[in-house]
């Protein structure tokens, strides 16, 4: 019994060797042909590395892995986090749940990876077998993906946004051109000195505050532009050098504008409006004291620095004419930099959340981009870049106060299917010194103009009329008597038709709601 105990022994030793020799053939075989990356480390280095796992880590052979530091092929993002793991593997605390990092090719490139490892018997000693995949186009195809349903989003809402303020725009200005004619007429009405004067004062101010939020709404879904021509934002801003003090109230503003800047292509208002929003915004974010600087100038733009994250369009490169609006006040934290152009997101007790989706929209509506940058505590920095134009600057007309005394006479043939506007137009009209003819659809103005074609100066026409519109209406009335001029109305963006009208004797555009001063200013102009 005792002679053959050692026999049995190494016999049980050799086949327990050819076993594990066969088994780590089995191993190895396995390893070699699977179709997933596998590694092998042991004390922190490559012991052992498949040909999938050299294929995707961009090498040719073995030995450019073999001996090399395990946590070379980590990003160093991620590095640590490996190394931990590692020791855990070896641990054996670590699952063999699947967990992210990124890798580095040979090649330098990046790849997204999801790793897993597990302890194994490699050579006889423990060593960490680590499993990975390349996720890179999955993870890729997976954030496109999200891109892609967050535009489609925006553009539903900003779909179903247009559709709302479109349909409020036409009514609601409808109903203030009577607030504010009526409490206009009323205030002229009464003498100066009566305590009503001050109600509807408040009336008018309120009725003003409604259109700007109607307008901030249109301004949003692209609507609002109402005219388009070369713009000097250098000029501009520099016009409004009064107004923009008293909206920064204590804050010091400072202007840095470019001479001989390029003209843009755009509406005036809308470039008002932006430069108000942006102005206002910045004169909360210093609060009583601080600097806001607006700057203009001109440079060269590639289409990488023209790409924003607020906007999908994709601009062409070339000159661009910029407007920068900074100031050194609060700033903004991620989450607010992520949503700040969302209609009706805002941080403030009173804020409406419109002024930077309109600025969005204007931008938009203009084929431009906008940059933003904002650190929190240090202040922020809105950039609107425009295309330059090749086209002059249009003598600006007198846009000053008109004073009350001005007057006009002669007839004006007023066409509006709404009551209330019509009326409020006429009393308007005739405070002006004007006899009025009121028509309520375009038939009935052609059929008053034949009558009294010789009394007739100017005609007021709404554009959006039932039956026969406004841009029928004015293609007959223009025919019907070509030098008559014709000033149009509306109470939202109709660009389109209105950019039509342009060159075919147009004389004027008028928005709605408008007081007794803008209806003064836009008639001394065409009649001159
Ligand atoms: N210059 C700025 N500095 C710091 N935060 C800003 C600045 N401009 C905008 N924001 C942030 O973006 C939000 C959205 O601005 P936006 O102008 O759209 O709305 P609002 O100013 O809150 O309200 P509204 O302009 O309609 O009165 C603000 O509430 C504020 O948190
Ligand atoms: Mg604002």
């Amino acid at each position: 019994m005792a002679e053959r105990r050692p026999r049995q022994d190494r016999n049980e030793f050799r086949r327990a060797e050819a076993r594990i020799r066969e088994s780590e053939a089995r191993y190895r075989t396995l390893v070699e042909s699977a179709p997933l990356p596998i590694l092998v480390n042991s004390g922190e280095k490559i012991v052992y590395i498949n040909p999938e796992a050299i294929r995707v880590l961009g090498g040719e052979s073995a030995d450019q892995f073999i001996g090399h530091d395990t946590f070379e092929i980590v990003h160093p993002d991620y590095r640590e986090s490996a190394q931990q793991r590692v020791r855990r593997i070896y641990s054996k605390e670590a699952d063999a749940v699947w967990r992210e990092a990124r890798f580095i090719r040979r090649d330098g490139r990046e790849i997204e990876v999801e790793v897993a490892g597990q302890i194994i018997d490699y050579d006889g000693r423990p060593s960490a077998q680590i499993i990975f995949r390349d996720v890179t186009e999955q993870k890729e195809a997976a954030r496109a993906r999200r891109r892609f349903e967050e535009q489609v989003r925006n553009a539903q809402k900003l779909e179903s946004l247009g559709l709302l303020a479109g349909g409020i725009a036409h009514d609601f200005n409808n109903l203030l051109m009577g607030m504010l004619g009526n409490a206009d007429l009323a205030q002229l009405d009464l003498p100066s000195t009566h305590p009503a004067q001050t109600c509807l004062g408040d009336i008018k101010t309120a009725a003003r505050r409604a259109a700007d939020l109607c307008k901030q709404l249109l301004a949003y879904a692209g609507m609002g532009r109402f005219r388009s021509e070369a713009v000097n934002l250098s000029a501009l801003v520099r016009e409004m050098t009064e107004l923009l003090r008293v909206t920064v109230a204590r804050a010091q503003l400072e202007l840095a504008l470019a001479p001989d800047l390029p003209s843009v292509d755009a509406d005036p208002s809308q470039m008002q409006q932006i430069i108000m929003n942006l102005l206002t915004n910045a004169a909360d974010a210093v609060g009583g004291s601080g600097t806001i600087t607006v700057a203009t100038g001109v440079q060269s733009c590639d289409r990488a620095y023209l790409h924003s994250p607020y906007l999908n369009e994709d601009l062409p490169e070339g000159r661009y004419v910029y407007l920068e609006v900074s100031d050194n006040g609060c700033g903004m934290d991620g989450t607010t930099q992520h949503r700040l152009f969302d209609p009706f997101f805002t941080t403030k007790f009173v804020g409406r959340g419109l002024g930077l989706a309109a600025v969005l929209g204007i931008v938009r509506a203009h084929n431009g981009t906008i940059k933003v940058s904002s650190e929190p505590g240090r202040g922020s920095s809105f950039r609107v870049l425009l295309p330059a134009s090749e086209h002059p600057v249009a003598s600006q007309e007198g846009e000053g106060a008109i004073g009350e005394s001005w007057r006009g006479s002669g007839t004006v043939l007023v066409v509006d299917d709404e009551a209330a506007v019509r009326d409020v137009a006429t009393r308007l009209l005739s405070r002006l010194g004007f006899q009025v003819l009121a028509a309520q659809s375009g038939s009935e103005a052609l059929a008053l103009l034949e009558k009294a074609s010789e009394e007739v100066r100017l005609v007021l026409l709404d554009l959006s009329m039932p039956r026969m519109n406004g841009e029928q209406a004015f293609s007959q009335l223009h025919a019907m008597a070509p030098d008559l001029p014709v000033i149009l109305t509306s109470g939202y963006n109709e660009t389109e038709m209105a950019r039509r009208f342009t060159g075919q004797g147009l004389a004027g555009f008028l928005q709605k709601p408008y007081a007794l001063q803008d209806l003064a200013r836009k008639v001394r102009d065409v009649l001159g």
